[in-house]
């Protein structure tokens, strides 16, 4: 593999919330392996903040305890290590109070044309008062960036208050709304894949695609984070973002370059063309339900109720929604979405099958011809499959087979796979927006989603059973079979 190492410009990270479950796991990590490629300058600074006491030297140690947790001992080298401990120090801040802020201050007006990044990685409750105080604090220089994590409001109207709120702080183009999904490599393949061959898109609309099915299946539970989860569930959890992403870049046009605002604009006019699911076609359109007790990863496990510890809860686990993008390219190709936690196998995909051939020349017993397929692989074994039709090789006739054109990433990524984390938290120093949601994208999402839930709440149902460790509901299957289609199950297609 030929890797392109392009450092970066000196920065500031801020990152409040640095001692958090998302710092340790993800950012810290992601950053020194960006360390570890030779990516980020030694003068680069990460300063962690959060309301724990802590001196510089205890906030290192904390680090190097959570790099040796979530760092591959292979890419543990003492060296770097060293050099990106180095780059860390620690502010005790309060969102809230006025302590700590002046020395944060004078720690960032050291170099006050520097890029600056102030990473929100806290509660949704603390985003406006961050806002405020950086404002107030004129800690907004216009090299300055501040990056989001969702959920972004639970539906169109708090998530319009969020941004309000940011934006009374920072401009549009300074504002990073994450979508880690975006960062993944399958997903920023799907683009290469679509825009930089002439192969798919004379293809890539109704008259040749039968329907896509977009899957991201989990066999983790809630576990810890049932406080959010049981406020948010599946629909705002993850359709709302993750899904609904995939959907736009498998179905927007070609923009005309691979600018951000470009990229965006393509994008908001797919979520403006979804056709609306409510409370006259929910029953048909979409179906929820949650785990009950069963087997998963290798063991018993309990149902969501039990998890949680609120056994009456109606929170979706699970969600399936046949959606439809109105507008000419789409028009009557069913865009089957569905994820769901605690289900058969951890894989996440988008899965293109084009129509059935119009007639076949070969007789009965050549073997069943099936609809070309385009599979692209999220996780595991990231990759990309196209499934063709082939005559078998040797004697025996005419033997028709079904075989895949195998474009995995994991040979080319032998040595290891890139979080999804680490190309966005560099796009931000970088300034680079592209993979990154928009205000109106995050809204118009909300605008279609809000509907769905509205229906559900209003009829008061409880999400369908299903026994963890199972594909979900029967309903989910239903859903796709009434249109004579089944869903894409198998691991190895
Ligand atoms: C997060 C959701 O955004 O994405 C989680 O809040 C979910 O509930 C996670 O588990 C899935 O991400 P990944 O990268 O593991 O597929």
């Amino acid at each position: 593999m030929t890797y392109r190492v392009i450092p970066v410009e000196p920065f500031d990270y801020v990152v409040f919330g640095g001692t958090g479950d998302l710092a340790r796991r993800k950012l810290l990590p992601a950053l020194y392996h960006r360390m570890l490629d030779g990516q980020l300058p030694p003068e680069g600074r990460i300063i962690a903040a959060s309301r724990r006491q802590m001196s510089d030297a205890e906030y290192r140690a904390m680090t190097e305890t959570a790099l040796k947790e979530f760092v591959p001992q292979d890419a543990r080298e003492e060296e770097a290590l060293q050099a990106f401990l180095k780059m860390l120090s620690y502010r005790s801040l309060d969102a809230q109070k006025e302590e700590g802020w002046d020395a944060l201050c004078a720690e960032l007006d050291e170099d006050p044309d520097r890029v600056r990044a102030y990473y929100l990685a806290v509660a949704p409750t603390l985003v406006d008062e961050l806002c405020r105080r950086l404002a107030h604090h004129c800690l907004v220089t216009p090299k300055s960036r501040v990056v989001l994590e969702k959920p972004i409001g639970r539906d169109l109207a708090s998530a319009r208050k969020v941004n309000d709120a940011v934006a009374m702080a920072f401009e549009e183009s300074q504002i990073f709304r994450i979508d880690h999904y975006l960062g993944k490599e399958t997903v920023q393949n799907l683009m290469a894949l679509r825009f930089a061959n002439t192969l798919f898109e004379p293809l890539w609309n109704s008259a040749h695609i039968d329907h896509v099915q977009i899957t991201v299946a989990e066999t983790l539970g809630v576990g810890s984070r049932g406080s959010y989860y049981d406020t948010s569930g599946a629909l705002r959890d993850m359709v709302q973002n993750h899904i609904v992403q995939l959907l736009c870049l498998v179905a927007m046009e070609p923009p005309d370059s691979f600018d951000a605002n470009s990229v965006r604009d393509e994008k908001l006019k797919v979520i403006r063309a979804l056709k609306p699911i409510d409370e006259s076609n929910y029953d048909k359109l979409t179906v929820r339900g949650q785990y009950r007790a069963g087997a998963a990863d290798g063991g018993a496990v309990p149902g969501y109720g039990e998890e949680i510890g609120a056994a009456k809860s109606r929170t979706e686990t699970f969600v399936a929604l046949k959606a439809e993008v109105a507008n000419w390219r789409w028009a009557g190709v069913p865009f089957y979405l569905r994820t769901g936690k605690r289900l058969a196998e951890r894989v996440s995909e988008i899965v293109i099958t084009f129509r059935a051939i119009p007639h076949s020349i070969f007789p009965k017993d050549s073997g069943i011809i099936s609809q070309n397929r385009l599979v692209l692989r999220l996780q595991p074994d990231e990759g990309v499959r196209q499934w063709i039709m082939i005559k078998d090789p040797g004697p025996g006739g005419m033997r028709l087979n079904y075989v895949p054109l195998d474009m995995s990433f994991a040979e080319s990524f032998a040595e290891r796979y890139p979080d999804a984390y680490e190309r966005l938290l560099l796009d931000v120093i970088r300034g680079n927006q592209t993979l990154f949601m928009r205000r109106d994208e995050v809204e118009a999402a909300w605008a279609w989603i809000d509907p769905i839930r509205e229906a559900w709440d209003g009829d008061g149902a409880a999400p369908a059973p299903y026994t963890a460790g199972t594909w979900g509901p029967s309903a989910a299957i239903a859903l796709i079979e009434r249109d004579g289609r089944t869903w894409h199950e198998d691991a190895l297609s």
